[in-house]
C-alpha cells in the first residue's frame, strides 16, 4: 500500500519521499506509481503536464535517513510489531520533534506503537483502503494520548489528499475491519464448508447487497495474510468465537497463497495454481 498512499499524497501537491527496504522494492514501488499514473493519462483523468509534475514531487530512496526534513511521515511496513517498533524508534530519532507520525496499521494497536517514541502526542494511525489512490475513506486513529492539535492536522491533512476523515479510537479493527475483515471470513468459512462455490458466494452477496466485489475477490485484494492478522487482532482482545479465523484461511497464509500480492489466492493465479481446496 505504501507506493499508492505516496501517489496519493504526491497528486495532492505534497512532495514525497518513498523510503523502502531496498533497490528491488524501490523498483517495484516505482513501477506500481507508473501503472497507476498511466492509466489516469491513458483515461484522461490526468494530462501529461501534471504527471510530470507528480513525477518531480516524488521520490524514492533506501534510506530512513532522507526523512530528516519530514513534516509528516506515513508507515506501511508490514504488520508485524518487532518491524514497526524498529522502524518508529528510527523515525523518532531521525525527524524533528514537531513531525507527525503516522502508522497505516490494519491490525496492531496505534497505542502500544505510540508509547515507543518520545511524542505520543504526536503519533495516529492513518488508515487507508485498498486500492489507495480510489478509496475515499481514512480512518484516523486515535489513542489516550493523541493531541486534538494533532487529530485535527492529520483529518486536515486528509481532506487535502481528498479522503474522507472519520476518527476511531485504538480498538481492534477499528471501524471498518472489524466489520470487514470477520465478513471475509464468514465467507471463506462458507467456502470450506463446500456451501457454496467461490464464484456462487462472491456472486451473491455482491448481487444482494450491491457491493462492487464479492468477499473472496476481495479478501485476495486486500491479502489473507493481512486478513488473518486482523482477525487473530479482534481473537486477541475480545476472545469472542466469532472472531477465530477460519482454518482454510489460516492454511492459505502458512502455504503462502496470499492473493493478488502473492499471485495465488482465492482466484489469483488460478492458471499456475489450482482453486484452493477447501
Ligand atoms: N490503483 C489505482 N487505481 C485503481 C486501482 C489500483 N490498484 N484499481 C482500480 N483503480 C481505479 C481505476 O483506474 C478506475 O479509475 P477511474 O474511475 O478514475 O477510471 C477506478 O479505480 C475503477 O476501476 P475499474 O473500472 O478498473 O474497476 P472497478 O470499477 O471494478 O473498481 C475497485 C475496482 C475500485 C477495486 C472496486 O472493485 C472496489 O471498490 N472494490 C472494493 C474495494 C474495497 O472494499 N476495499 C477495502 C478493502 S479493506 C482494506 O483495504 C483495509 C485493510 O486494512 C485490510
Amino acid at each position: 500500500m505504501g507506493a499508492g498512499i505516496a501517489e496519493v499524497f504526491a497528486r495532492a501537491g505534497f512532495n514525497v519521499i518513498g523510503v523502502e527496504i531496498d533497490q528491488a522494492a524501490v523498483d517495484r514501488g516505482r513501477a506500481h506509481v507508473d501503472k497507476s499514473l498511466s492509466r489516469a493519462v491513458s483515461k484522461g483523468k490526468l494530462t501529461e503536464e501534471e504527471r510530470a509534475g507528480i513525477d518531480a514531487r516524488l521520490t524514492f530512496t533506501t534510506s530512513r535517513e532522507d526523512l530528516a526534513d519530514a513534516d509528516f511521515v506515513v508507515e506501511a511496513v508490514p504488520e508485524r510489531m518487532d518491524i514497526k517498533k524498529d522502524v518508529f524508534s528510527d523515525l523518532d530519532r531521525i525527524c524533528p520533534p514537531g513531525t507527525i507520525l503516522a502508522t497505516n496499521t490494519s491490525s496492531l494497536s496505534v497505542t502500544e506503537i505510540a508509547a515507543l517514541t518520545g511524542r505520543p502526542d504526536k503519533v495516529v494511525g492513518l488508515h487507508f483502503f485498498n486500492p489507495a489512490p480510489v478509496m475515499k475513506l481514512v480512518e484516523v486513529i486515535t489513542t489516550v494520548s493523541t493531541s486534538e492539535e494533532t487529530v485535527d492536522l492529520v483529518s486536515e491533512v486528509a481532506k487535502r489528499i481528498g479522503k474522507t476523515p472519520v476518527t476511531a479510537g485504538d480498538r481492534a479493527g477499528f471501524v471498518a475491519n472489524a466489520l470487514l475483515v470477520p465478513y471475509i471470513n464468514d465467507a471463506v468459512r462458507l467456502y470450506e464448508r463446500k456451501v457454496a462455490t467461490r464464484e456462487e458466494i462472491d456472486s451473491a452477496v455482491q448481487k444482494a447487497a450491491g457491493l462492487p466485489m464479492g468477499p473472496l475477490t476481495l479478501a485476495d485484494l486486500v491479502g489473507l495474510d493481512v486478513c488473518l492478522a486482523v482477525m487473530d487482532v479482534l481473537w486477541e482482545e475480545y476472545r469472542d468465537p466469532r472472531y477465530a479465523a477460519s482454518p482454510l484461511m489460516r492454511r492459505m497464509v502458512a502455504a503462502g497463497r496470499l492473493g493478488r500480492k502473492s499471485g495465488q489466492g482465492f482466484y489469483a493465479g488460478t492458471d499456475e495454481a489450482p482453486e484452493p481446496r477447501p
